[in-house]
């Protein structure tokens, strides 16, 4: 049987380079926390702590625990809560996306010239609460057209629109074009990371051309539930699995091609034990 594993499947650099700094700082003797949980994986943020890495929810908890080190996630944070854990006595190791601390400096920078912001995303959605700390103006968080609509500035400011890196372009490009309709001076930023898309595209040609596909990822994750969906379109013998445990070797037995994909929380050694098996 030929196993093929898509290069995009699992962690992309971002939280790969998160989950790696964690590992990475249990070595050094203090006590290491992260600002909520460093994935979406609980096989992850449970062997993180059984390593001593504690988890810590909100700030006001931080008073109570003994001075260490703080991971702040590839999500990022505002800049006041970066601010008070340092006051707080706490040492910062700082695993912020790259590709999420440019839009925090891009805000920054272009609030402080005199620039309203908007981003385009989920307010909910802890990267945006964070990009939103970084704006020195005032700053909206736009997510449907209507509240595009909605939108406008109180004077004769200028805009600088920037978006949560996984938001969908399609969506972006349209409500830019909503928000600059209103005649305002706009400085639009897309700062899209196409690690989602390059994983999905990826799924998508593996599909086409394996006669049986196995994606890896948590029930509850939304990205790996899309995976599935594309692959399905492709492919009909599609499995969706979180661990080897959920796999049946014997049916796979009877395909000549097996394709493998994960979703972006799946660790590297669950996609490992998965292949290996698959081509014993
Ligand atoms: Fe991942 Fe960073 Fe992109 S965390 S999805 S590489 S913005």
């Amino acid at each position: 049987m030929e196993v093929t594993l898509a290069k995009s499947a699992g962690f992309c650099f971002g939280v790969k380079r998160a989950v790696d700094t964690v590992y990475k700082e249990i070595r050094k003797n203090r006590p290491v926390y992260t600002y909520g949980p460093i994935i979406h994986n609980d096989e992850v943020v449970k062997d993180l702590e059984k390593k001593g890495v504690k988890v810590i929810k909100s700030l006001e908890e931080i008073d109570d625990i003994p001075k260490g080190t703080i991971i702040i996630r590839s999500h990022g944070v505002s800049k006041k809560e970066y601010d008070t854990i340092l006051a707080k006595g706490f040492e910062i190791v700082d695993a912020t996306c790259p590709f999420v601390k440019k839009i925090h400096n891009s805000v920054l920078k272009e609030s402080k010239e005199g620039k309203e912001i908007v981003i385009i995303g989920n307010a909910n959605h802890p990267e945006v609460q964070g990009i939103k700390g970084w704006s020195d103006s005032n700053c909206t968080v736009i997510e449907t057209e209507e509240e595009a609509l909605k939108y406008s500035i109180s004077n004769n400011k200028k805009v600088c629109i920037v978006a949560q890196t996984t938001f969908n372009y399609k969506k972006f490009k349209d409500l830019v074009e909503i928000i600059s309709k209103k005649g305002y001076d706009i400085l639009a930023l897309n700062t899209i990371c196409n690690a989602t898309e390059e994983r999905q595209t990826e799924a998508r040609e593996l599909a086409k051309v394996s006669d049986a596909m196995i994606v890896i990822g948590g029930k509850q994750s939304s990205n790996t539930q899309k995976l599935v969906e594309i692959c399905k379109s492709e492919c009909d013998d599609t499995y969706y699995i979180q661990t080897l445990v959920d796999l049946d070797l014997e049916k796979l037995k009877s395909f000549r091609s097996v394709g493998i994909t994960a979703g972006a929380s799946t660790p590297n050694n669950i996609i490992k034990e998965v292949q290996i098996a698959c081509q014993k």
